[in-house]
């Protein structure tokens, strides 16, 4: 059995006041909740972690760089995030590949880094619309994922989350069978790259523009393990449906 994960992606959202989001979002968990990872900003990390001490709840940052430390103004590295008790973390988002220009081979290289900090990677892949458009979805994703995983790939330290770029903060949702083809192709690359037991056992996420009126339907989609979830995350209340969405899937 494959854990389900809903991830929250707050991206360049919230100060110290939304940490209250995290004691709504345990107060409105349902009984058996799937595994719930919540990514704030960098300067949240350490309170956030505190904020959900004693709840389900895990922390995840958005970015890590490879190094461990040095002059890299403005970076965090992967112990930094260890350090603030945050387990996972989010590689390769389709907006740091787009706007700071980050490419399959850095991804790599910033999912051992993670690793070596004992976290978990969440890598993100994702075509854009012309690709889509242009018929290359699945040679993009496949491009992706060989370009952006190491060796040795656990169930333990990656998740991948598929999110198409046009779907992403656009309120559009690829069909259900553009969902699945996706999900199955990763599926089998991972099994064939990986193994069988590593490829059966991989989280893989689906996200963009998941909410609480389309997810029930997303997460019964074969091989959907659980969302990537980004504008809906922000709010316990849009995020908890969702996370009670999965717990019911
Ligand atoms: P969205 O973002 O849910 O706001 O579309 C998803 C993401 O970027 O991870």
């Amino acid at each position: 059995m494959r854990p389900k994960i809903a991830a929250g992606n707050w991206k360049m959202n919230g100060t110290a006041a939304a940490l209250s989001e995290l004691d709504a979002l345990t107060r409105a968990l349902p009984e058996n909740p799937p595994q719930i990872v919540i990514c704030p900003p960098s300067p949240l990390l350490f309170r956030a972690t505190d904020a959900v001490h004693g709840s389900p709840i895990q922390i995840g940052a958005q970015d890590c760089h490879a190094e461990a430390s040095g002059a890299y103004t403005g970076d965090i590295s992967a112990p930094m995030v260890a350090d603030s008790g945050a387990s996972h973390v989010i590689l390769g988002h389709s907006e740091r590949r787009e706007m700071h220009r980050e490419t399959d081979a850095d991804v790599q290289a910033k999912t051992r880094a993670a690793w070596t900090s004992g976290l978990t990677a969440i890598i993100c892949i994702g075509e854009s619309d012309a690709q889509r458009e242009a018929g290359e979805t699945l040679d993009v994703i496949g491009a992706q994922l060989d370009g952006s995983l190491p060796e040795g790939v656990t169930a333990e330290n990656t998740v991948i989350a598929y999110e198409p770029i046009w779907a992403i903060g656009t309120g559009k949702v690829p069909s259900l069978e553009q969902i699945a083809e996706v999900h199955d192709f990763i599926r089998n690359r991972l099994a064939t790259r990986f193994g069988a037991e590593i490829g059966n056992a991989l989280p893989l996420l689906y996200g963009g523009s998941v909410k609480a009126s389309n997810a029930t339907e997303i997460f019964a989609v074969e091989n959907v393990d659980g969302a990537l979830v980004g504008g809906a995350s922000l709010k316990a209340d849009d995020f908890a449906p969702i996370v009670a969405a999965l717990a019911r899937a």
